[in-house]
Formats: structure tokens, sequence, C-alpha cells
């Protein structure tokens, strides 16, 4: 960790920054204050009020579709364990032994915090405790020397999932939590309901790891003023003009902004096939969080997703992926799939890039303690909007 002039500040001074910034309406408001990138303590709160409390995106229901089929994934540094246990059940589990808590399931190699595969059972490699698709230990090897021991005592730790739009969320709250298809019932209705993201298939997975906060990326994702200017090699391809954005509504839950594209062909339009779309919604692009870190540019040909949470204030670790339409998949040619998609991995990588030197400078510039006052343009409302969500989680009043 770099220190700063901000790394030892005070989480009743980071609070106070930050009720004082949220105070002012959006017309005169200033970016989020710099001191929230870069105190310890403030990150020490996002996570107990935060990351340890909300759901959190850990990936798309389709990457898991068979029974047996598991991802493992870290919220808030717990490692948890999502498995498919029937056609139409995903659980999720703190992925621990119930014995002595070994890690049951591990990581891959290259990034320790998550793997994938297919099991008909869990065995722990320490004692060889194993448990069903369900959670439940099936079978505790000499257990029976212990007066008393019962499997049914023993199972693994089952945390809440719920799933929207094909997305999966997760929670490490113990207290039971309005489920995201309620809390984003308005954003589907009026908005992404019609482009129906759960018939999407998704075709990346990938993990990328910046040395920024993770609000540097949230900042950048949630407004569309730099795309003109950072990204000549993609997204500025589409020809949205500025003034035709339209941000969305205040809410508690997510906040949203939304052009469509000049062409109504190509990349960012609709399949001729698509009959869910109809009218300007053909070439239309939604960008959208749900609070805290779920980050989705939704297009009619395909999606892109997010999912950031904080590696220490000055690195981020972020999964993200894609996700097409059935009519775009059929019209992929079988023998030409893997090209296909390393071509898609290829433009995606260039918008990351696009933005990665942007979201890092962001974080070293406000590094300083001399800064100007800064301000918003009408565009970065969203920003706004997020800003409020982290002063009423802070008040601990989602
Ligand atoms: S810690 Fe898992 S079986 Fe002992
Ligand atoms: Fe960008």
């Amino acid at each position: 960790m770099n220190k700063n002039a901000y790394s030892d500040l005070p989480l009743s001074d980071a609070l106070a920054q930050l009720e004082a910034c949220t105070s002012q309406p959006f017309e005169c408001a200033q970016p989020i204050p710099p001191a929230l990138n870069h105190a310890q303590s403030f990150l020490a709160h996002e996570h107990d009020v935060i990351f340890s409390k909300e759901w959190i995106c850990i990936g798309r229901e389709d990457e898991i579709p068979n029974p047996g089929d598991y991802l493992t994934h870290e919220v808030a540094g717990v490692s948890v364990l999502i498995v498919r246990e029937k056609k139409e059940i995903l659980r999720a589990f703190v992925n621990a032994c119930a014995h002595r808590f070994a890690c049951l399931v591990p990581g891959n190699e290259e990034d320790n915090t998550s793997s994938k595969g297919t099991a008909k059972r869990f065995t722990c490699r320490y004692h060889a405790w194993t448990y069903g698709l369900d959670g439940q230990l099936i079978n505790a090897p000499y257990m029976k020397m212990k007066e008393g021991f019962q499997l049914s005592d023993h199972g693994l730790r089952q945390l809440q999932l719920s799933t929207w739009q094909g997305f999966v969320y997760v929670t490490l709250a113990s207290e039971t939590i309005e489920p995201p298809d309620q809390r984003l019932k308005t954003l589907t209705n009026n908005v992404v309901g019609r482009y129906d993201m759960g018939c999407y298939i998704t075709v990346l997975r990938e993990t990328m790891i910046w040395n920024a906060n993770w609000k540097n990326l949230i900042g950048n994702f949630t407004e569309s003023y730099h795309v003109p200017m950072a990204h000549g090699e993609t997204f500025a391809k589409h020809e949205k003009p500025l003034e035709e954005y339209v941000c969305g509504e205040d809410n508690n839950h997510y906040g949203y902004h939304r052009a469509a594209q000049k062409s109504d062909t190509g990349l960012g339009a609709a399949h001729p096939k698509n009959q869910r779309l109809s009218g300007q919604w053909r070439r239309m692009m939604v960008d959208f969080c749900v609070f805290p870190n779920h980050l989705v540019t939704l297009m009619p040909d395909y999606l892109w997703y997010i999912s950031v949470q904080p590696k220490g204030t000055d690195q981020m670790i972020a999964t993200w992926g894609v996700a097409i339409p059935p009519e775009v998949f059929d019209d992929i040619p079988k023998a030409g799939y893997e090209q296909w998609v390393s071509e898609f991995k290829h433009y995606m990588d260039i918008a990351n890039e696009e933005d990665k030197e942007l979201v890092e400078a962001l974080h070293i510039g406000t590094r300083s303690p001399l800064l100007p006052t800064g301000t918003y343009h009408p565009l970065e409302k969203n920003l706004w909007q997020f800003t409020k969500y982290l002063s009423r989680m802070c008040r601990g009043s989602p």
C-alpha cells in the first residue's frame, strides 16, 4: 500500500466528508471526497456495511447449467461455493469444511479466488468429510468414535442466493434482505426488462486487477461523458451524441443512463431476428449500476458486465463477462466459435485498456491533499446517485 495524506484519516472524518458532499444538490455537488478512496478506516467500513451486507453479483446462471456444476468466488474476503443442486435450484455456501474449516473447493492456480467444475459431491482434502450438493454432510470417516455425533448437525454454512435476469447474487448478510428482483422492479419494468437478459448466453468470464480504488471503476463506468474522448478504438464508434444521453431517475438500488446509437445495423444494434425490441430500443444502449458494485452495459446484441470489489484501498479486483442473445449466438458458425470469442475478447481488452489508464489516473490524482474544488458534468449524475447510496449505507439505511 502507498501511504498518503489520507491513509490514516479517522472514520468519523471520512464520514463527515461524505455527509458534507451529499448534502448539496447535484447541480452544485463536488466529486466523491478523495479521502474516501485512500482512508484505511473507510475501506474497513465499506467491508462491514456494504460488501458484507449487500447482494454481490458472482456471475451468470448459465455458467453452471447442470446439476453438480459449481463456481467458487470471493465475496468480501470470504470464499463462496455456488452449486447447482438440481435443475431449478442454485445454492450458495461458505467454501469451508464444517469440521475444522479447511477451504473445501480450492481456487484455480492462476487466481486463487475462483474455480469452476462439476462434482457429484464435495470431499474435504483433510479428513475426507463429504457433502452432498445440498450442503448436507453425508460421510465423516471414523466419527462414529465420537459419541452422539450426528451427520445432520454438521452441514456447510448456507448463504442467501438470488437471481435476476440471468445474474446470480450472493450475500453474506445473516438477516433476510430484499431480493434483487424486488429492488430492481422499476428498472426491469421501465427499462431493461424488454431486452430479456435472462436469455443471453454467457460467452466470456475474465478477471482483472487494477491499481485503483474500486470506486474509481464505479465512477468511470457510470458516466459516458468520457466515451468520445477515451474510447476512440471501441465504444466511440457507436456514435451516440452526448447531447442525446438520458440519465435515469434516482433510486436506492440502481442508477442508469441510456442513449441510442446512430446505426440500426452492425455491432450495438438488434439482430434482424430479435423480436423483443422495437423502435429506437433496437439500437439503444443502457449503462446501469446495481449498487454497490455490479456494472452492466446492455446492448440489443450483447451485454458486458463487471462485478468489482476492493483489494485494499489502492487495488481492485473485477470479474467481468460477456453474454449474447440466442439469435446472435445461433449465427456464429460452430467451427468458428473459438475464433469469434477470441476476437470479441480482443475488442473488450482494448476497451478495458482504454479505461485502465484513466481509472488508475483517478486514483493517483486523488492522492493529493491539495486539489481544486472539482465538479460534475450533467451526464455524471449516476456517480452522484452512487455517492448518495454510499452515504445511506454508511448511515445504516439502504
Ligand atoms: S477440515 Fe475438512 S475434514 Fe477435517
Ligand atoms: Fe470507459
